[in-house]
């Protein structure tokens, strides 16, 4: 899996482990939030498919596509990395990460 963020290609090598995107990309110090932990509650989660990858994943859910209404930095092919599962099927699959995305811990203003 590939990784591109920031102009940086990072590889894992990760295989088929019923792990989510999510899961692989905190367990190898990417930094991606994933808030409410894979309950569809957020979109904290958001990456950006490769596009020639993009149809080889399954459809989103209703839930799935409700949340990714509210991702910051919507693309075609956004999806929620705590919805996809790595299977063998994904092997060599690249996402990106948003430029821009909504974390609380990044908003220095005081209310
Ligand atoms: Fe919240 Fe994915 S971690 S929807």
């Amino acid at each position: 899996m590939i990784f591109k963020h920031k102009d940086k290609d990072i590889v894992i090598d990760e295989k088929a482990n019923d792990l989510t995107i999510l899961d692989i990309a905190q367990k190898n110090g990417i930094d991606i939030e994933g808030s409410c932990e894979g309950s569809l509650a957020c979109s904290t989660c958001h990456i950006i498919v490769d596009k020639d990858w993009y149809s080889k994943l399954d459809k989103p859910s209703w839930d799935e596509d409700d949340m990714l209404d509210l991702a910051t930095g919507l693309t075609l092919t956004s999806r929620l990395g705590c919805q996809i599962i790595l299977t063998d099927k994904l092997d060599g699959l690249k996402i990106s990460l948003p430029f821009v995305h909504n974390d609380v811990r990044l908003n220095k203003k005081k209310y």
